[in-house]
């Protein structure tokens, strides 16, 4: 085994009405550094990785662990250096990410060759649902779905807007922020939840932002429920609203939210909100188009 290197993006998933179905790849990144090793190592360079560096318990090795033991192989030891851009447990996909980088890492130490299908199967088998896994391994702005087992996904254009996140200090588990779901709709619901989202799919691939910012604030699947839970969910849809924003959504299932902003008006809204929510991280990101990659020289 050579070394190389793995790098994934993050991604914001449902954006608005596309629960558990859209997602956008951004360029906030995971990256490993992987070296054949006669042992174990692991080296962690990031306040937004969690503390453990104990590979038996890490997340990325459990991963990559499980995927090569699924096709009878073992991982072997390695001597990995990572480093995360992408802040944990704030819904920017930090787990989807590690999910991706893990099953990277199998498919790089153990040769198992595997498609971009497969990947996106077993991530998906993992994290429950592929809005995040989608964007985090093929990059772009993903729409996904599962249907009989077999994770079906389109990409659209990237939309030519800006995004701005909105980073609280505060984390929020999914589990915590999905308990506040119900468990069914109406079919009234439904069928208007569903409406929503394909005037936003249509009105992106249209170009129409401003119709699209409209659809994107109009979810009902996911977003009155959690509202309570995001801090400052009102006032930052409002704010952001009046300083031009298209749409402002929850970013994944929180805390963070994020807003789809005309090309020139990004850095002045981005100033706007430094002012007004000095307690969080704003700022002004690009899509990925690249996705997970392998580095073979780093
Ligand atoms: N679609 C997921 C949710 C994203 O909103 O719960 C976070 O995993």
């Amino acid at each position: 085994m050579k070394s190389f290197g793995i790098r994934v993006p993050a991604s914001s998933a449902n954006i608005g009405p596309g629960f558990d179905s859209m997602g956008l790849a951004l360029n906030l990144y995971l990256t490993l550094k992987v070296s054949p090793s006669d042992k174990w190592e692991i080296t962690q360079h990031s306040p937004n990785l969690p503390e453990q560096t104990d590979y038996d318990n890490h997340y990325i090795i459990q991963v990559a662990r499980s995927v090569a033991a699924n096709w009878n192989q073992e991982l072997p030891a390695c001597s990995i250096t990572i480093e995360s851009e992408i802040p944990l447990a704030r819904g920017l996909g930090s787990s989807a990410s590690a999910i991706v980088a893990g099953i990277e890492l199998a498919d790089q130490a153990c040769n198992l060759n595997l498609t971009q299908e497969q990947k996106l199967e077993i991530g998906t088998e993992i994290e429950g649902h592929p809005d995040n896994v989608a964007p985090a391994l093929v990059g772009g702005f993903i729409i996904s779905t599962v249907v009989n087992d077999d994770v079906d996904w389109a990409s659209l254009q990237d939309p030519d807007l800006e995004v701005i996140l909105y980073i609280p200090g505060s984390d929020l588990k999914t589990e915590e922020a999905r308990s506040v779901l119900p468990e069914n709709y109406t079919r009234e619901h439904a069928a208007s939840a569903s409406a929503i989202s394909n005037v936003l799919i249509a009105s992106l691939a249209a170009g129409d932002y401003s119709l699209a910012g409209k659809m994107m604030e109009q979810d009902v699947f996911h977003e009155p429920y959690r509202a309570s839970m995001i801090p400052n969910y009102h006032d930052i849809r409002r704010e952001a609203k009046q300083q031009g924003a298209y749409g402002t959504v929850i970013s994944g299932a929180g805390p963070t939210m994020m807003s789809f902003v005309p090309k020139d008006k990004g850095q002045m809204i981005v100033a706007h909100f430094q002012e007004f929510l000095p307690d969080y991280q704003v700022v002004l990101l690009q899509a990925d188009h690249t996705g997970s990659s392998i580095i073979s020289n780093f």
